[in-house]
């Protein structure tokens, strides 16, 4: 099958020096595609800002911002089997972005304002917006009822299961090497114990290739 995974945070520019950003290391993605292509499939991962090796024979495309992600994964849908959204995508980013530093000094320079706008739903968009027909699969990086938002999200977004982070444990989630993660499915839940990423990934993967279409 042909996997598409997404991977690692974005940055959203405020000035061409600085973003807005989060802890997401890309180990969680890049464990997946690596898993993925390990089983015999075909993988593009497209990442965000990462420290990471690439996974061997794995198709790559190195993007920046959530527009940017979103917009490379409208291009290579076509033919994906298998869509697994693991990255971090910045809900928010800034309305304008400063073509010049933004300086510190002068009037104003003791408090600034920034003005936010949402990004464009990745997740969202591959059902009714890239009309997207093959297995789909999310994540949800919740603090609390992790299992009713993730639940929700799973029908918002019309997935076949959730993959779902509790981010308030600094020992799993985010820029960690382990998770322990629950699968969301619309009748039941499946929990993964705490492991290594890698192994974790090969769990997912797994789950993704039982899945009937
Ligand atoms: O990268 P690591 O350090 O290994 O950490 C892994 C992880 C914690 C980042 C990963 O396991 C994880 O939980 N990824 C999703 C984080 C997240 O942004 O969750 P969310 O609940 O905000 O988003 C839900 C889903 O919508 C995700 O599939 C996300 O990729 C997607 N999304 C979100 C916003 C947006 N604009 N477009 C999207 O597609």
């Amino acid at each position: 099958m042909k996997f598409l995974i997404t991977a690692g945070p974005t940055r959203e520019a405020i000035d061409p020096v600085r973003y807005l950003s989060n802890r997401s290391s890309g180990r969680m993605g890049y464990a997946l595609a690596g898993a993925a292509k390990h089983d015999g499939h075909e993988v593009l991962l497209i990442s965000g800002p990462t420290s990471l090796d690439v996974p061997p024979d794995v198709d790559f495309i190195q993007v920046e911002s959530a527009q940017q992600m979103y917009d490379a994964v409208q291009d290579m849908i076509k033919g994906v089997d298998v869509s697994i959204l693991c990255a971090a995508v910045a809900d928010y980013r800034p309305v304008a972005v400063a073509q010049q530093k933004i300086k510190k000094d002068g009037e104003s320079a003791a408090r600034m304002t920034l003005e936010l706008e949402r990004t464009p739903d990745i997740l969202g968009s591959m059902r009714d917006v890239f009309g997207f027909e093959g297995k789909l699969v999310g994540f949800a990086a919740e603090t609390n009822s992790v299992i009713g938002f993730a639940r929700a999200k799973l029908l918002r977004k019309k997935c076949d299961f959730i993959v779902a982070n509790d981010v308030s444990r600094s020992d799993i989630g985010f820029d960690s090497r382990e998770n322990e993660v629950m699968l969301v499915y619309p009748e039941h839940v499946v929990k993964l114990e705490k492991e290594s990423k890698e192994r974790i990934a090969m769990q997912i993967v797994q789950h993704v290739t039982i899945l009937k279409q």
